[in-house]
């Protein structure tokens, strides 16, 4: 429990965090009393180097290609905002599992898991939950990439059921006020809304997310006003009008990091120079108090990290499922028979 509460603490420190919330709010982001564990593997002897063998395997395919990190992430909020942290993303079976829901078009990182879950088989057969083989490698693939190394609490069992029609993801160019409230309904407050949106320091979005930013926003006819001159030049010659049929390309979310995929805070710099790629982010400017923390996390990486550390433990506690309320899947894209 020590290390838990050295990562729970900090985010008083934030001047931010503690003017909005206080300490109530760190008292929330203790594990709500769910079966989770640090080290459930080790201490419950089950698979003792489970989170060596999940952090070897993550070293591998970061080695081989950077872009594992936004891949994972993007997986993992995927999976916990939808009926909570049950590794119901990674199904394969049912009529119409989650990942094949619109909002989650262009997910990757399965062959990343199966790979390590592999592994952890062969190792140690039966124990280790996809489920928590999700939060793990996710931690590992953010540390690599120059993020916070959080601590994951473990013991999560993965759900049986996966149906894209549960799929309610917001649309990127949804009003900050609802994303606040889907983000509250998910027990997320304005700071962790705010700091979990900066993991679009990395990764891409299609074109078809932004194009109403750069040629039609809110039916006006003409570009989003928050959005800086030189970005609108730059966005519209890589995102050119599209009819329906044509290609729908791939554009970096922060094109100072790009290719790179390091963790930075970057995403809150541009935001302030009205540089954000989606609308969501931009959007972050519309309210007081998101307003804040981003110019205090453009200025303060730390500030940025230590939150980041306790908004991904909070957002990996949510809804999760322990003892008999799931099992532990052989392979992470069935349930077992
Ligand atoms: C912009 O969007 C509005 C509302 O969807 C639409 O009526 C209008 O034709 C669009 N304008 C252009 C130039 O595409
Ligand atoms: C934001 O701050 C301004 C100025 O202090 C105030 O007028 C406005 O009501 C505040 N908005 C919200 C949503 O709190």
């Amino acid at each position: 429990m020590g290390r838990i509460m050295s990562v729970a603490l900090p985010l008083v420190a934030l001047s931010v965090a503690s003017i909005c919330y206080g300490m109530a709010d760190a008292a929330a982001a203790k594990p709500p009393s769910t079966y989770l564990k640090w080290h459930y593997y080790k201490t419950t002897n089950t698979c003792h180097d489970a989170e060596e063998y999940v952090r070897h395997e993550v070293k591998l395919f970061w080695d081989s290609d950077k872009s594992i990190t936004a891949k994972l992430l993007r997986l993992v909020y995927s999976d916990c905002f939808v009926t909570g942290c049950d590794a119901s993303i990674l199904l394969d079976e049912g009529p119409n599992p989650e990942k094949n829901a619109p909002q989650n078009r262009g997910l990757e990182g399965f062959v990343a898991i199966d790979k390590i879950k592999y592994v952890l088989e062969s190792r140690c057969p039966g124990k280790v939950s996809c489920a928590d083989i999700l939060h793990l490698a996710t931690r590992d693939a953010v540390h690599l990439a120059g993020g916070p190394a959080y601590p994951v609490l473990t013991g999560r069992k993965d759900g049986k059921i996966s149906d894209a029609a549960s799929v309610d993801l917001p649309s990127p160019s949804i009003s900050l006020q609802s994303v606040l409230e889907y983000f509250k309904s998910r027990n997320l407050n304005e700071v962790h809304m705010t700091t979990l949106l900066g993991a679009h320091t990395m990764g891409r979005t299609h074109c078809s997310y932004i194009v109403d930013r750069l040629y039609n926003y809110s039916g006006s006819g003409k570009p989003d006003p928050s959005m800086s001159a030189t970005l609108l030049e730059s966005l519209r010659k890589l995102c050119p009008p599209r009819k329906k049929g044509q290609p729908d390309p791939l554009v970096y979310l922060n094109p100072e990091s790009g290719s790179n995929y390091k963790f930075t805070d970057s995403y809150y710099r541009r935001i302030l120079s009205h540089e954000a790629v989606l609308g969501v982010d931009q959007q972050l400017l519309n309210g007081n108090d998101t307003k804040q923390i981003t110019e205090e996390f453009a200025v303060g990486f730390e500030d940025f990290r230590r939150s980041f550390a306790e908004s991904m433990y909070q957002m990996g506690n949510f809804k999760v499922l322990t003892g008999n309320q799931g099992e532990i899947r052989k392979n992470c894209r069935y349930t077992n028979k």
